[in-house]
């Protein structure tokens, strides 16, 4: 059996990630993840997805959650994803993810699952239970959540969200995962994942993969609320779906502060945020020339935050028009989904016998 398979055929690495169906794109996800999926199109073997079934975790409506796919697709092709370059499918098209998760989980731990912090975090909200002050214990929230008695419930497919995920990467024997920030847990997990089964059953069936930002380090893209990061269940969110009207409503909104009263005064967070859009969307003058004038106390926020509106919508209003365009196109986008399928089952498969055969599974 061939182990450890690290590239293609052509030697080109393979890279790996997906998009859960929960809604619209936002800047977030934008910069985190779908533009670096765009600008590795062309070196490398890629495969992107919709995560439908990760999306079933937090229970969508039955009726929404084929719309949400075709959103996730439309966006993904708008944004430039091309299907002859790239392998674009629905997680749920392949059903050899779901038989290696069940067969991954028998070597996943539940107390590293609980201590996910994504996990926590989901199974507060589901529980109603506040997020817990600085410094308070964890494992009282573990216990929290394991004891609790309220007639709520937290879903086992939120705990095992990260051995579907690490799935999804090790069936393609990923190198890379381009992803934002905040999924960098998860990928640790997936190595770890890897290492132990690697280790358990004496191969070196899987290699490792990581998180890939051209050399840069991981983007964290900032909500417009002053804090934190920007996410769909934040409500903090710039759509790359949002009209002109909308989208220069919401910057104009953002939160700021009273303004610098002394030369070089440090930047309070709003307007780090503000600084750190900024980063991704404007050229570096024009970000120079607004910290500059933060630096003498000469800034306008109502300056900063129309320019900051205008160079967002230099990105994103074309791939708003190209989303309304091939988001009616249902032919389309079935092919491209057909299509890709089609390949990733391939590789699936194969992966797939190759782990039963590992695990001792044999046909009669
Ligand atoms: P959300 O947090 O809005 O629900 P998802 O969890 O579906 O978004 O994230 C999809 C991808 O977008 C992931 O790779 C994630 O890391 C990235 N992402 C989401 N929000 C941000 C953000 N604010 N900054 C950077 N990357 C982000
Ligand atoms: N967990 C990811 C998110 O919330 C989505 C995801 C599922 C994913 N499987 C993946 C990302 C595999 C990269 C690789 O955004």
């Amino acid at each position: 059996m061939e182990t450890n398979t690290k590239a293609t055929d052509d030697g080109r690495k393979i890279v790996l990630s997906g998009i859960r169906a929960t809604g619209n794109l936002h800047l977030g996800n934008y910069y985190g993840a779908l533009s670096k999926f765009v600008r590795m199109q062309d070196d490398y073997d890629c495969r992107y997805f919709v995560a439908d079934l990760h999306a079933l975790t937090t229970h969508p409506d039955p009726k929404m959650l084929h719309e949400n796919v075709k959103d996730i697709l439309a966006e993904y092709l708008a944004a430039g994803l091309d299907p002859e370059k790239n392998t674009i499918y629905v997680q749920s098209d392949v059903p050899e993810i779901s038989e290696m998760y069940l067969l991954m989980n028998m070597h996943v731990g539940i107390g590293e699952l609980m201590r996910t912090a994504s996990f926590k975090d989901k199974a507060r909200k589901a529980l109603g239970i506040g997020t817990p002050a600085e410094g308070e214990d964890e494992e009282g929230i573990e216990r929290q959540i394991i004891g609790n008695q309220t007639n709520q419930r937290v879903n086992a497919g939120l705990l095992t969200y990260p051995t579907l995920m690490a799935v999804d990467i090790l069936i393609h024997h990923a190198d890379f995962v381009p992803v934002g920030k905040d999924q960098e847990q998860h990928l640790e997990l997936t190595r770890r994942f890897a290492r132990r089964f690697n280790s358990f059953y004496k191969t070196q069936y899987f290699g490792e993969p990581v998180n890939f930002n051209f050399g840069g380090s991981a983007v964290k893209v900032p909500g417009l609320d002053g804090s934190g990061k920007m996410g769909k269940s934040e409500g903090n969110c710039i759509y790359l779906i949002d009209d002109e009207k909308t989208l220069r409503k919401k910057v104009m909104r953002a939160v700021t502060d009273e303004g610098p009263k002394v030369p070089n005064q440090e930047v309070s967070e709003p307007i780090r945020n503000l600084f750190t859009l900024m980063e991704l969307v404007s050229t570096p003058d024009t970000l120079e020339h607004f910290k500059n004038a933060y630096a003498d106390c000469s800034i306008r926020y109502g300056d900063l935050k129309k320019q900051l509106a205008e160079d967002i919508l230099k990105t994103t209003l074309p791939i708003r028009e190209r989303i309304l365009d091939i988001r009616n196109n249902d032919e389309y986008i079935s092919k491209v989904v057909r299509q890709g399928a089609e390949k990733a089952r391939e590789a699936a498969a194969k992966t797939l016998r190759d782990v039963r055969e590992i695990m001792g599974i044999k046909k009669f």
